[in-house]
């Protein structure tokens, strides 16, 4: 089970891929979207949170993945969810996008939220823990939680451009992303091919 947390930067529809992609080949998922994320759904996928599980009504809607049932999502105020205790066995956890509010409770072991409890417990169970900060520029405070981070053994992914993959759209670069962090975590990536395959200039 891979857990995955969805903050207040812009484009959540990097966590929305991450998830379809997940559930699509078979792999459980608990997920967390924070009250800014919801605000920024509104804004930048025009979706607006409804229903007793937003998250699996907004998923269902796009009909990227059959597999929707593998899907269970918790309130990010929700300390009694799985997720808040080292118990749980997730496999890894995932914030993506990583909001700089966010980045910084986790650095500094600050759990007010299910997600940065979740965070916490994935440090200090030593479990994987991939960061997709969303911010530029970037100020020191967020270089140097970053840094942080990178020392407690998390992975600090930002999404950045992929110029060499040529891609046609943004829906090519948000894939790209999220092949990244399949990648990352072991999982099937069929969203790009690896270099070599099918963008080396010499074949
Ligand atoms: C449209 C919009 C875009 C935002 N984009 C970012 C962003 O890219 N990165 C960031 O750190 N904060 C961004 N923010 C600010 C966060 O949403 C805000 O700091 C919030 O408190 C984060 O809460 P959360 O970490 O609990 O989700 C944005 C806010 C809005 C309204």
């Amino acid at each position: 089970m891979i857990a995955i947390a969805i903050t207040g930067a812009s484009g959540p529809i990097l966590g929305i891929r991450l998830i379809e992609e997940l559930l699509s080949g078979g792999e459980e998922v608990y997920a967390v979207v924070s009250n800014a994320a919801w605000q920024i759904i509104d804004h930048e996928l025009s979706y607006k949170k409804n229903g007793p599980s937003p998250l699996t009504g907004l998923i269902a809607s796009r009909g990227k993945t059959a597999k929707i049932n593998l899907l269970k999502e918790y309130d990010d105020k929700d300390f009694f969810s799985p997720l808040a205790s080292g118990s749980t066995l997730f496999e890894a956890m995932v914030v993506i996008p990583c909001s700089m509010k966010t980045l910084s409770g986790i650095a500094h072991g600050y759990a007010d939220s299910l997600i940065t409890r979740a965070c916490d417990v994935a440090i200090k169970e030593k479990r994987k823990l991939v960061v997709v900060p969303r911010e530029t520029p970037l100020s020191i405070i967020h270089i140097e939680n970053m840094h942080k981070l990178a020392l407690a053994g998390a992975i600090i992914l930002p999404p950045v451009i992929s110029f060499y993959t040529l891609p046609k759209s943004t829906d090519d670069m948000v894939d790209f992303i999220t092949g990244k962090v399949l990648n990352l975590l072991g999982k099937k990536n069929t969203l790009f091919e690896s270099w070599g395959n099918s963008h080396c200039p010499a074949k």
